[in-house]
């Protein structure tokens, strides 16, 4: 029986990637001359796409019912080229199931990044997991489905960036849940953000604001329909929260503060992973204008006659690619633009490959300058995380008993394929909280003052230009004024309530907003060569102190009664350790990567490091865009999915309102 519906679903997923392969360019000879659009990378923010190819709806199924057809068809011409490095999942376990959650890294869908030797984390180098694959990180991240609170994106605005601030991005937040219901209404794109089932609201107290979700999209979020029960510690965690007087958010989505159940971008219809591949290429299988090519790394961008930057600023006509391990060149030609969406840590790269960066580092390079453009590849921003294990000896289930119990996890498979229930749904936490300095410490004045103290950029890296150290200084200003109230989060805690492979029960730490910057650097004029990638993690001592006082806080936390009832015993840090030094030690050698690159073309001023303006148009230039997690000029207090599908959508309207 069990058998039979394994196969049955193998079936189904091969059928899946039958039907996408047929939009997927699979030789040179079906390229165009050129695209309107050539986009470099097909991760979490192509969402644009799906905007502009909506203006020349060529199939019937999509322009059925189109209320404003007229409108969306002023360009029907606009064709658009995909060019990922790459290649597209097999619906594999390890790209759609929560039970697999981790199993496609250091595959053929990672780029396998290694980080230079974190000096302040006793030398220890990281592995950065990136996605490469169609959908990019967004088809092997952790599935967690949250925003930033309101204030965090208003920091964005308050740096130079009219209209992406909260209230400029909300709409755009639902949009990708919201857009279709008036351009498509026959599609059947249903409901997206699905609320938590009855049971769980009465078992849980989840609580949700419909006013902040979309329900007509693409992007799926909800619960598993599976919560491991109270045996497990989630609801003890929640609980432990309010005894300590943390209130409950009602909802994430509107306001990322206090204790909430975050939801997953999970499909409710099968409990299976919601991406940007699902959500934004799937659907588009028959767009005859939409071309997108797998196993195609952009090696750098063309320009028409290496022209200098002018009054206008340089026109980028194409870009030049290879097959991913190949040598064979290629060109792509755009008429209109180029939009780098290659993630953090590649656009960067694309960008200094190409010339586009700090001067000093091209020309040690002997790479010509197009533009010099200072702040390419630094303010890179992350959120690192340290676990405090506790052993639960009161309890039913453990997280880790799929692993543990055979017998148990064959059962939860069948269960989950007859009926996509039990814990086979369930993977990502859910049980988290973000909280402002001053909820969990006492000595935030005291953290605050020794932010305050430091000279401006005395723990940057040395020799950074100083229109570099001029926006981390107002970065500095910025963040202080808002951590120092009780709006901002400042640390995140998390229960892990799934089928975690690694600890006992962690009560994870990490920092919303840090102060420490990093940079993507190439090293080599060698496209495939990977950039020196240096988070330079803890480089701010002060952030470090951050997370010392959480581990103090993750001690409350543990004595609560709620916990209490679980009978714990803390594994690590333990209770050995309690002086600051130690903690900071503890802290030194077990601090790791969320995998939240964000920060490196920053969207800001040019006069103070910034590398796109807030119409995402890279500096110098008058047709590059970048869109991706790297315009993100500060990180926000959450995990990022969902915060770039929203920059995604604003930059498909930013895009369009260009081309009238
Ligand atoms: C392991 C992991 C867990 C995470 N967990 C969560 C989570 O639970 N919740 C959450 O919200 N966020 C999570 N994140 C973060 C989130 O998924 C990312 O921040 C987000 O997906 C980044 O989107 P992006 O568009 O900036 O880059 P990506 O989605 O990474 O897209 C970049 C794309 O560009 C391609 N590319 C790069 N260079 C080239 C080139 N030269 N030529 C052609 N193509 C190229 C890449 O292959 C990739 O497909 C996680 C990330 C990881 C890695
Ligand atoms: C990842 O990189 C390491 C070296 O940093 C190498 O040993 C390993 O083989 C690589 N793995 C894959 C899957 O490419
Ligand atoms: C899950 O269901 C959605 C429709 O809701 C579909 O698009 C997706 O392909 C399904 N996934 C699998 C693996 O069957
Ligand atoms: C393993 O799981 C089964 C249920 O499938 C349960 O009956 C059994 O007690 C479990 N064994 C252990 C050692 O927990
Ligand atoms: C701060 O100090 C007060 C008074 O001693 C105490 O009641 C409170 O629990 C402390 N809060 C934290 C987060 O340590
Ligand atoms: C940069 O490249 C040079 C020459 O290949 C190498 O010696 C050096 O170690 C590299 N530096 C880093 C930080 O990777
Ligand atoms: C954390 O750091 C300590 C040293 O302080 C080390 O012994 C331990 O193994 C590390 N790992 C974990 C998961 O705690």
């Amino acid at each position: 029986m069990l058998g039979r519906l394994v196969l049955l679903f193998s079936v189904a997923s091969a059928f899946m990637a039958t039907l996408v392969l047929g939009k997927l360019i699979g030789k040179e000879e079906q390229l165009l001359d050129s695209y309107t659009y050539v986009i470099v990378g097909g991760g979490t923010a192509v969402s644009l796409i799906s905007l502009l190819i909506y203006t020349s709806p060529t199939t019937k199924q999509y322009t059925q019912g189109l209320t404003v057809a007229n409108r969306l068809s002023e360009d029907p011409d606009a064709t658009v080229l995909v060019l990922e490095a790459g290649i597209p999942d097999r619906k594999e376990c390890a790209a759609i199931l929560q039970r697999c959650l981790g199993d496609t890294m250091r595959t053929v869908y990672d780029w396998n990044i290694t980080t230079e030797p974190q000096i302040y984390l006793n030398g220890r180098g990281q592995s950065l997991f990136i996605g490469k694959a169609l959908g990019g990180s967004s088809m092997l991240n952790g599935m967690m489905f949250d925003r930033g609170a309101p204030g965090d994106y208003d920091m964005w605005e308050d740096l130079g960036n009219p209209g992406w601030g909260w209230d400029g991005l909300l709409p755009y937040f639902k949009k990708h849940f919201q857009r279709h219901r008036e351009m498509l209404p026959n599609a059947a794109k249903s409901e997206t953000f699905t609320p938590p089932k009855p049971e769980h609201v009465a078992q849980f107290g989840i609580t949700y604001d419909p006013a902040v979700h979309g329900f007509d999209g693409y992007v799926q979020s909800g619960y598993p329909n599976f919560i491991y029960p109270q045996t497990t510690g989630v609801e003890n965690f929640q609980e432990a929260m309010k005894s300590l007087g943390v209130a409950q958010s009602l909802d994430q989505a509107g306001e990322a503060l206090g204790a909430f159940w975050s939801p997953n971008s999970i499909d409710p219809k099968n409990m299976t992973r919601s991406y940007a591949r699902s959500a934004y290429f799937d659907n588009f299988v028959d767009r005859q204008n939409l071309h997108v090519y797998t196993s195609r790394h952009v090696t750098k961008l063309i320009t028409e006659d290496d022209d200098e930057e002018s009054g206008e600023g340089v026109k980028i006509c194409g870009v030049e690619y290879v097959k991913t391990g190949d040598a064979t060149k290629y060109i792509a030609k755009a008429k209109k633009e180029v939009i780098i969406s290659a993630g953090a840590v590649h656009t960067p790269q694309i960008l200094q490959l190409s010339g586009i960066g700090q001067k000093s580092l091209l020309e040690k390079l002997g790479i010509p300058v197009l533009i010099d453009l200072p702040g390419v590849g630094q303010n890179f921003q992350d959120h690192p995380f340290v676990t405090m294990a506790l052993k639960l000896e009161n309890v039913e289930h453990s997280v880790i008993d799929l692993e543990l119990n055979a017998s148990w996890d064959a059962e939860s498979k069948a269960l989950f394929y007859s009926s996509r229930e039990g814990p086979w749904t369930a993977g990502s936490p859910n049980s988290i909280a973000f909280l402002p300095l001053s909820t969990y410490t006492n000595k935030s004045e005291i953290l605050l003052g020794a932010y305050t103290a430091q000279e401006p950029g005395q723990h940057l890296r040395n020799d950074l230009e100083p229109a570099v150290t001029a926006g981390f200084q107002k970065h500095h200003k910025i963040l202080l004024n808002r951590l120092a109230g009780t709006r901002t989060a400042a640390m995140e805690f998390i229960w892990l309530s799934g089928a975690n492979r690694r600890f006992q029960m962690p009560l994870s730490i990490s920092i919303a907003h840090p102060f420490s910057r990093g940079f993507i650097e190439i090293n080599s004029t060698d496209p495939h060569a990977a950039p020196i990638v240096d988070l330079r993690t803890g480089s701010n001592p002060v952030d470090l102190s951050l997370l010392v006082e959480a581990l103090r806080f993750n001690r409350r936390i543990v004595q609560s009664p709620a916990i209490q009832e679980l009978a714990p015993t803390e594994l690590t840090p333990g209770q050995l350790l309690q002086a600051d030094e130690e903690l900071l030690g503890f802290t030194r050698a077990n601090l790791s990567t969320m995998f939240h690159p964000s920060g490196t073309a920053a969207m800001q001023p040019r006069e103070i490091g910034g590398v796109v303006d807030h119409n995402l148009m890279v500096y110098g230039t008058r047709n590059l865009r970048v869109v991706d997690a790297s315009i993100m000029p500060l990180i926000p207090g959450s995990h990022l999915a969902s915060t770039v599908y929203a920059i995604g959508e604003k930059a498909a309207d930013i895009i369009k309102a260009a081309r009238k």
